[in-house]
């Protein structure tokens, strides 16, 4: 496979180390309850399934689809939803699950969203953040990594749609983006 990826910033190892201490806390903070786990398709697939087998829990998973991007590495700020949940989230515990936090558009247009459907409790877990990059008023109530100011691949994150599958996170770099930023 012809490398078209940069360095590499967090290891598969360190990913999987990291989800049973993020798994511990969620099973620990919903103790005697059970969760819907919300994500957000496509980038939260991979870090979905890894993330429901660190939780102790009786839980459910669905996924609402939301487009943020156009081709680019550049958010176009207006969230976009493809396809909505479909289980009853009204009364339950939900957590939404996403790739990164990057502006925060997207968590705050999912906030927004699932908490007119009434859930008993709503909190947000994402892999990645980018601290710096935040445009609006959201933090994540459980986090993986802070990254710094890069655009990021692998684990489920693409750019134009390739790189999900690389089992850890890496910086693409400037020679590798077509247009972009
Ligand atoms: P936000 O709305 O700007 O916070 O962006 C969140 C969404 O943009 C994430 O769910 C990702 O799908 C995508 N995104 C943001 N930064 C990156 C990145 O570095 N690599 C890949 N996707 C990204
Ligand atoms: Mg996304």
């Amino acid at each position: 496979m012809k490398k078209t990826w940069g360095t590499v910033l967090v290891t598969a190892e360190q990913i999987q180390r990291r989800l049973r201490t993020l798994g511990r806390r969620i099973t620990r903070d919903f103790s005697g309850e059970d969760l819907v786990l919300v994500a957000v398709l496509k980038g939260s697939f991979v870090f979905l399934g890894d993330l429901i087998r660190q939780i102790k829990l009786p839980l459910a998973v669905d996924f609402v689809e939301i487009s943020s991007y156009g081709a680019g590495t550049v958010t176009s700020r207006k969230p976009r939803m493809i396809k909505d949940a479909t289980l009853r989230l009204s009364g339950r515990n939900v957590l939404i699950v996403d790739d990164i936090l990057d502006s925060g558009h997207t968590l705050r247009f999912m906030l927004r969203h699932l908490k007119k459907k009434s859930p008993k409790r709503i909190k947000t877990c994402v892999l990645l953040e980018k601290k710096d990059r935040r445009e609006v008023a959201v933090e994540p109530d459980y986090a993986g990594f802070a990254v710094g100011n890069h655009f990021v691949v692998g684990y489920g994150l693409d750019y134009q749609d390739g790189m999900r599958h690389l089992p850890f996170i890496a910086a693409l770099e400037p020679k590798h983006l077509r247009g972009g930023r």
